[in-house]
């Protein structure tokens, strides 16, 4: 399995895992993804102090394990002692948060990884290389998707690793500001992922006919993912890989007829 080969489509993208069932970017929901039938889990990426790799959507520690204060400040010893499951349901008390390693090591043969690379508005941060170094360890490139807000930490990453693919995050509302200024025509990305709201069928079709694919965030409910595979998207990144599993299975004959129809009225 790799980014570069799409089996079914939509893939079918586990948001921080499958969170809807277990709590968000832990292993217990890496697991849980799988277990769904998840093509690929996203997952967001800080440092500690001492530079490491953790699983964690917020620079602070606080809505997710209780504990004050944020993670770049804090040595990974100190981050594993917290609970990261609590928060969510008392059946995950002691979850931890895990580093990149840990869920590389556990799920890198079964599922695609779409990366993200927060730590977003510090321009010293060293992550796109420590991450990159990660991913080479384990020889992983061809399952793993970058993907940040940050496109100039997508353009380090893509300089030390130029076979992997990235992503480049669009927050809503800007796809038609950074489509006109052309910056979304840079070759570096090899996909774009804007916020479901704002994927329209000829910003899908423009993209697949340079060649390059399109996914969409975050997507939860049933009526939003039917209209994105009408459009014809090539990832959905979803709490809940059944919702998109079911609907892809159920939706496939539907779409090429739609797509037929599309095709004879011009
Ligand atoms: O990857 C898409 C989505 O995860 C971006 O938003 O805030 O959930 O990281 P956020
Ligand atoms: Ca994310």
């Amino acid at each position: 399995m790799s980014w570069a080969i799409q089996g079914k489509t939509p893939w079918v993208i586990a948001h921080r895992g499958a969170s809807a069932y277990a709590p968000e970017n832990t292993l217990a929901a890496f697991r849980k993804a799988y277990h769904l039938g998840a093509d690929a889990v996203e997952l967001d990426v800080h440092l500690t102090a001492d530079q490491v790799p953790v699983v964690i959507h917020d620079a602070d520690l606080k809505r997710t394990t209780g504990k004050a204060g944020k993670v770049n400040r804090m040595l990974l010893k100190e981050v594993k002692k917290l609970d990261a499951g609590s928060h969510f349901g008392v059946e995950f008390a002691g979850e931890a948060i895990p580093t990149l390693d840990e869920v590389i090591e556990e799920i890198g043969q079964k599922v695609l990884f779409d990366i993200e690379l927060k730590d977003l508005f510090n321009p010293f941060s060293k992550l796109p290389e420590v991450v990159a170094r990660v991913v080479q360890r384990h020889h992983v490139e061809d399952r793993i998707l970058f993907s940040s807000f940050n496109p100039i930490f997508l353009t380090r990453v893509k300089a030390l690793l130029p076979d992997v693919m990235v992503g480049l995050l669009i927050l809503p509302g800007w796809y038609a500001a950074w489509s006109k200024s052309g910056f979304l025509d840079y070759q570096t990305w090899d996909m774009l992922i804007p916020h479901y709201k704002d994927i329209l069928l000829e910003r899908v079709l423009a993209q697949h006919k340079i060649g390059r694919k399109l996914s969409a965030y975050t997507v939860n409910s049933k009526e939003e993912v039917i209209s994105l595979l009408d459009v014809g998207i090539d990832g959905i990144i979803t709490n809940d890989p059944i919702l998109v599993t079911g609907l892809r299975r159920t939706d496939d004959s539907t779409r090429m007829a739609r797509a037929g129809e599309r095709a004879v009225s011009g």
